[in-house]
């Protein structure tokens, strides 16, 4: 493997945007939930730990009377998401549409019928009372019928300090669990590159210092948080024993080396 490079920042957000987030699934999904316990549509996202935002972005494309908000800590992909995504709006879906620099422990002023945290950011939290807090923001936020939305992974892999390597079809994206203790669950992840064109090595090109928490964890710290129902679901396979992009509600599973699901929180 050729020595590492500094990843330019642009290549950092496009390279990290086809590697792991799949929007339209997402969204899509969302929506379908969300009509068949609620028996209408959402029209409101708030995208927390929203990065580029580029979730948000395209809610507002979907329908004239979506409206997103996408809230980050770090302005850096946020730039990112208004020259790539934003930009790339109409003037009229750019007013339904905002970007806030911001805590997703903080209070705003307006609420959601979905809020969505995903690429397991909350797992930034690692006490048991600061994830709390934020499940508790999370319900305050909601409108009266609105629904909480988060992913979450794991299997019998996920705890080996081993790098995981998926080709893409101009680069390599590698999931590396550096560390895992198994006494608090803290755990460091990176996630690396390379490029095909030029066999260019980015090491390190975001860093995630996070505890891994597990789905019953979640759904017992919703519930405390006041969300009146807890759904996790599961994914179906393909005849290859691959996941299928199919989610159903379930909460008995047969364990398997990975896997990456929804858990829902109904205010
Ligand atoms: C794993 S990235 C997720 C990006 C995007 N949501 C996705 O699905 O790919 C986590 C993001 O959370 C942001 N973040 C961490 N703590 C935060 C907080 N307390 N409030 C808002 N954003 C936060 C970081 O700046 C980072 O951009």
């Amino acid at each position: 493997m050729s020595v590492s490079s500094t990843i330019p920042v642009e290549l950092k957000h496009k390279l990290y945007e086809e590697s792991v987030q799949n929007h339209e699934a997402d969204l899509e999904f969302m929506e379908e939930q969300f009509e068949r316990f609620r028996k209408r549509k959402p029209r409101t996202l708030r995208e927390d730990f929203g990065g580029t935002a580029a979730m948000a972005c395209d809610w507002v494309k979907i329908h004239p009377e979506n409206k997103a908000w996408g809230i980050d800590l770090d302005p850096e992909p946020m730039k990112y998401g208004m020259e790539n995504h934003y930009a790339r709006l109409t003037d009229e879906q750019r007013t339904r549409m905002k970007y806030i620099e911001g805590n997703v422990l903080h209070n705003y002023d307006f609420k959601a019928d979905i809020i969505a945290a995903f690429n397991f950011s909350y797992f930034i939290f690692k006490k048991r009372a600061d994830l709390l807090e934020y499940f508790k923001k999370a319900y305050e936020s909601l409108n009266e019928d609105g629904i909480f939305m988060v992913d979450i992974f794991g299997g019998t892999d996920c705890y080996e300090e081993q790098v995981e390597e998926t080709e893409h079809d101009d680069h390599s994206y590698f999931w590396d669990c550096d560390k895992f203790n198994p006494l608090t669950s803290e755990c460091l992840y990176y996630i690396h590159f390379k490029t095909h064109h030029d066999g260019k090595k980015y090491e390190k090109a975001f860093t995630y210092d996070w505890r891994h928490w597990t789905p019953m964890e979640i759904r017992e710290l919703m519930e405390e948080a006041g969300f009146s129902k807890v759904y996790t679901y599961w994914e179906g396979e393909d005849e290859d024993g691959d996941g299928d992009g199919e989610f159903f509600l379930s909460d008995n599973e047969e364990n398997c080396e990975s896997w990456v699901i929804y858990i829902a929180g109904l205010k």
